[in-house]
C-alpha cells in the first residue's frame, strides 16, 4: 500500500503542523529538548493533551551527542511551557523513553520519534510506539544511518505505511486510519 499524503516537501516542523491539524486526540513525543516541537504540536491541536517524554538532565551520559548541547533540561522547558501559556496542555515526563514510563494501555492519536538516534533505540521505539498509536508517527532525522534500523522495521511491520514528508522526515501511517479515512 502507498500513499502521498505531503504534496510537498516538508520539514519537521512543517509535518508536525500538517499532522497536527489532521487529528484531534493526544499526542505523544519522545525527545522534547526545549520544547519547539511539542509546542508546535499543541498548538496545531487545541483539543489534545502533549505528553513529552524526556529524561533531560536526569541523563547519566548522552554519548550520541557528545556533551550536554544537544540533552534537554526541564527548567528551560518549564519556563518555555510558561511562556507559550501551555501549562495546562502539556506534561514533560522526565524519563528514557524505554522502559516505557506511561501505562501500557494508554493510547494516541500521533507520535513523535526525536529522542536517541542511534539504534536499536528508535527501532525498539517504534515497535512500542506502533501498538499504541491510531494514526500517525513521525521520525525525525530519517536520512540518518543510524535510522535504518527503524525504517526497515517500519516498511517490515504490517499495518503500517511509510512516507517521506521530506528528506529528512518520515511518517508511519496507520493502514488502519488510512482505510478509514479513505486516504489509500
Ligand atoms: C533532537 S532533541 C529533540 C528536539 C525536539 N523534538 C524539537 O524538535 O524541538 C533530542 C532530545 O532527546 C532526548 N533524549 C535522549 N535520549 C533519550 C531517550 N532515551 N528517551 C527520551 N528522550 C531522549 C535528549 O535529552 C534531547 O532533549
Amino acid at each position: 500500500m502507498e500513499t502521498h499524503i505531503f504534496k510537498n516537501e516538508a520539514d519537521l516542523y512543517e509535518t508536525l503542523r500538517i499532522i497536527g491539524a489532521m487529528f484531534k486526540g493526544d499526542h505523544v513525543e519522545i525527545g522534547t529538548l526545549n520544547g519547539k516541537s511539542a509546542f508546535i504540536m499543541a498548538h496545531a491541536r487545541p483539543s489534545a493533551h502533549i505528553y513529552c517524554v524526556d529524561p533531560m538532565e536526569k541523563q547519566k551520559a548522552n554519548d550520541q551527542y557528545q556533551g550536554i548541547k544537544e540533552t534537554g533540561h526541564s527548567a528551560i522547558f518549564i519556563k518555555n511551557r510558561e511562556d507559550e501559556k501551555l501549562i495546562e496542555q502539556i506534561t514533560l515526563i522526565q524519563e528514557y523513553s524505554l522502559p516505557w514510563p506511561l501505562p501500557p494501555e494508554q493510547r494516541f492519536d500521533t507520535a513523535l520519534i526525536d529522542g536517541y538516534h542511534v539504534h536499536p533505540i528508535p527501532m525498539w521505539e517504534f515497535e512500542i510506539l506502533s501498538k499504541i498509536v491510531n494514526g500517525a508517527i513521525v521520525i525525525d532525522n530519517a536520512d540518518l544511518f543510524h535510522l535504518t534500523g527503524c525504517i526497515t522495521k517500519i516498511r517490515m511491520t504490517p499495518g503500517w505505511v511509510l512516507e517521506y514528508a521530506g528528506k529528512k522526515v518520515a511518517v508511519a501511517w496507520n493502514e488502519q486510519w488510512l482505510l478509514q479515512t479513505g486516504r489509500v
